[in-house]
């Protein structure tokens, strides 16, 4: 049974590297050099100290730094310039909230220290009120990979290793949380998809938004599980030249009622004065479950019209870049509900598997439920690609 969700803090809950460089800029400024955002880059996720070293390197500068001086005034100056930033990473905070709608207890396993996580979650537009425990480095002597911090906040929890899942960013994390018997569920805010895999994440989602949607402690168990049970682990080959870190989606009920939704309103901007005929189509991203809309466009010149489906794909590739499509909507006023045309399927092709779903959907609540194949056994693919 599902009774507590653990967070890590940077990469899970917040970002805090804008800020952290921020932080570093006036630094150097106070002795008198000037640095930019580009000079703490190659230094991030080093710890404080390799953060300071390795800018004072990439400046050149060894005279008046000094290593003390810099943590000494990042530590009092972190916490006010913060004021009023936001940091919270998608889903950040509506996840917590909801946990504790739904009596989920919540706890932050961070290996910063502990006025930094404080000052992180106020940036956050939480409170230490909406957690049960909030664990910093400063709690325990052996850092991640060490199941240590986990422990602790499962003891303070008062729950097993059964009993909680950990939200982790890091390979180190993940093999933290895994150590420590939990479910780990790790998001792609600074890892890939495969290395999540391969440290163990039982489940890698691209960020928490894509979990935060669940009303009770049962919904949201069945979507960790499911998300936790969907395709093993590595990359999928999509379409005809794609390969998708992962196939991971949300569970289907969930998805698909969101996509049909998503699907319906876009139909309401269709821009169909020729024709009349609205189309909404939505997409739904192998990789991260996100959800991509688009209506038809209609042009003076007939054949500039470009149709609801083309114009969900693109988007979603102009979003995600590399994009598996896992399932097709297409909501139309028509009886029965109409499919895409063929320009759209082919173009479909190039991002979609043969097993892929196609849902039709008509303005009277009609479905079709199709494969990808079924509706264009024989794509298209060019010969290099195949
Ligand atoms: N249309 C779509 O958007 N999707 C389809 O699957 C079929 C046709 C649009 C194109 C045009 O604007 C109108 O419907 C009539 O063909």
């Amino acid at each position: 049974m599902l009774r507590a969700f653990i967070f890590d803090m940077d990469g899970v809950l917040v970002d805090s590297e804008d800020i952290s460089m921020q932080v570093g800029i006036a630094y150097f400024a106070s002795i008198g050099v000037k640095a930019v955002r580009d000079d703490f880059r190659s230094s991030l996720g080093k710890g404080e100290r390799g953060f300071f070293d390795g800018a004072a390197a990439e400046l050149g500068v060894k005279e008046p730094y000094s290593y003390d001086e810099a943590s000494a005034f990042f530590r009092s100056r972190y916490p006010e310039m913060i004021k009023g930033v936001s940091i919270a990473l998608p889903g950040a905070v509506s996840i917590v909230k909801k946990a504790r709608e739904c009596g989920i207890l919540t706890a932050v396993a961070s290996s910063a220290p502990a006025w930094k996580v404080r000052a992180n979650i106020a940036a956050a537009g939480l409170s230490e009120s909406d957690f049960n425990f909030i664990a910093s480095g400063e709690d325990i002597i052996r850092n991640k990979p060490e199941k240590d911090i986990y422990e602790l906040a499962m003891i303070k929890l008062g729950v097993g290793s059964s009993e909680a899942v950990i939200f982790e960013d890091s390979a180190a994390g993940i093999e933290s949380g895994k150590r420590a018997g939990c479910r780990v569920v790790a998001l792609m805010t600074t890892i890939d998809g495969e290395s999540a895999a391969a440290a163990g994440a039982d489940a890698v989602v691209t960020d928490l938004s894509v979990l935060s949607n669940f009303s009770s402690a049962e919904e949201a168990e069945r979507m960790i599980e499911e998300v936790s049970s969907s395709e093993a682990s590595g990359a999928v080959r999509y379409g005809a030249n794609l390969v998708v870190p992962l196939s991971r989606k949300m569970p289907w009920s969930f998805t698909e009622k969101r996509a049909v939704e998503a699907a319906r309103k876009a139909m309401e901007n269709a821009y169909a004065p020729y024709s009349g005929f609205r189309v909404g189509a939505a997409v739904v991203s192998a990789a991260t479950g996100r959800i991509y809309a688009g209506c038809n466009v209609e042009n003076s010149s007939y054949g500039a019209a470009i149709c609801a489906e083309r114009n969900a794909i693109t988007t979603a590739v102009a979003n995600e870049g590399v994009f598996g499509l896992d399932l097709l909507v297409v909501f139309s006023e028509d009886d029965p509900p109409a499919p895409p045309c063929a320009l759209c399927l082919q173009v479909a092709a190039e991002f979609a598997r043969p097993e892929s779903a196609v849902l039709l959907v008509s303005a009277d609540g009609k479905t079709r439920r199709h494969t990808f194949s079924e509706l264009l056994p024989m794509p298209f693919i060019f010969p290099t690609m195949r």
